[in-house]
């Protein structure tokens, strides 16, 4: 008999149940224990997962010395030392996305990984999508020639959300770019190789997020009074690479309908996220073309099962503390020379 994965949750709300459901169904997991501030999420959480093990302080769970990992999934603010505290307890980390509000903070918990010894995921799962592989090892194996041009667009028409503090600058970190913008971000860059940024370009704005809600939408009512994030932000980032990133993100815009989308340039060809197309020149003619066949993958069920398969030993960390600090490079630099109302260069 295989000795059980023995894995807690620090803020189990909708996410940490997500991480639940998928990590659930694999062999040996074992779900073992959960901590929140909130009595009535330990109760419908532990009820719902028959978890016995309940605690309404963090670190009271971390001095389990049976618990092989943690999942982080409390708001931005508190993803940072919640992570150090698991890892200096020897804990295997997976940090909910973004990793973190800010550089330093991701530098710290990169830096109490590499002391622990442990594994440190950053949670995100765009890029275990097979459209994600697909375009990754088109991009590797050289189809597109060098990369000039990433769009990244991440753009809700209204879909400003009306729970938790996402609606909270201190808390968050910042609204749409932080929130939503990391997702095709982490997977742009994945997909292009992770390079370096060298400098970034931004602007926001906000004239929906901060009125009340004035049109039916799926999302609910979200807290107009209180809302100190951006509805929208776009960004230009220039990498060591001679790659040029365009961000575009919304929570809230006049725009026909969401969009969700990674389109790349190169030299030799050039590709769609959605639709998963390639484009290039063959023997004389312009060729768009889809793959015939892509194995269908969860991303959410593959970003659990690599966190686990990874703290077993049994893979290679392919979503690090290391991406996470990249991708908040990218994201804080947009906010930075938002604003400083200027080109910002990375040193
Ligand atoms: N990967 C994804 O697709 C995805 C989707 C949604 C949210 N997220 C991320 O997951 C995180 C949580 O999102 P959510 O929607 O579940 O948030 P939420 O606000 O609904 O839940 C957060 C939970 O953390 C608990 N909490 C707050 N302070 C705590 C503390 N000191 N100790 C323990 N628990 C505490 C709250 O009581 C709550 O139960 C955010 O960082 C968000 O960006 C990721």
């Amino acid at each position: 008999m295989t000795t059980p994965f023995r894995m807690g949750f620090i803020g189990v709300a909708g996410i940490a149940k997500a991480h639940m459901k998928h990590a659930q169904p694999i062999d040996g997991v074992e779900l073992h224990a959960i901590a929140d501030i909130s009595e009535d999420a330990l109760k419908k959480v532990g009820d719902e997962f028959e978890i016995s093990g309940r605690y309404t302080d963090y670190k009271e769970m971390l001095r389990d010395e049976t618990l092989d990992s943690v999942s982080v999934c409390t708001p931005n603010f508190l993803h940072c030392q919640p992570t150090i505290d698991a890892l200096e307890a020897g804990k295997h980390v997976i940090v909910e996305k973004p990793m973190a509000m800010t550089v330093d903070e991701c530098e710290r918990m990169c830096a109490a990984a590499k002391a622990s010894g442990k594994q440190l995921v950053t949670g995100f799962q765009w890029r275990f999508t097979e459209k994600a592989q697909f375009l990754r090892d088109q991009v590797a194996g050289g189809a597109f020639g060098e990369i000039h041009y990433v769009r990244v667009q991440a753009l809700r028409r209204r879909g400003i959300p009306s729970w938790g503090v996402f609606t909270d600058k201190s808390k968050q970190g910042g609204g749409a770019m932080i929130d939503i913008g990391v997702h095709l971000v982490e997977m742009a860059h994945y997909i292009c190789g992770k390079p370096n940024p060298v400098a970034a370009y931004g602007s926001q704005w906000t004239s929906i997020g901060n009125k009340p809600c004035d049109a039916q939408c799926s999302w609910g009512v979200w807290k107009h009074d209180n809302y100190t994030v951006e509805d929208a932000a776009v960004g230009m980032v220039k990498f060591d690479n001679n790659m040029t990133m365009m961000v575009e993100t919304s929570f809230a815009a006049h725009i026909k309908e969401d969009v969700m989308n990674v389109t790349i340039m190169g030299s030799k060809g050039g590709g769609t996220f959605n639709p998963l197309e390639i484009s290039y020149d063959q023997n004389g003619y312009m060729l768009n073309a889809a793959p015939h066949f892509v194995a269908k993958k969860s991303d959410f069920a593959e970003k659990m099962r690599h966190f686990i398969e990874t703290c077993r030993g049994e893979r290679s960390n392919d979503s690090t503390g290391e991406d996470g600090l990249a991708v908040q490079k990218i994201l804080n630099g947009i906010y930075d020379a938002i604003d400083a109302n200027a080109e910002i260069r990375y040193s």
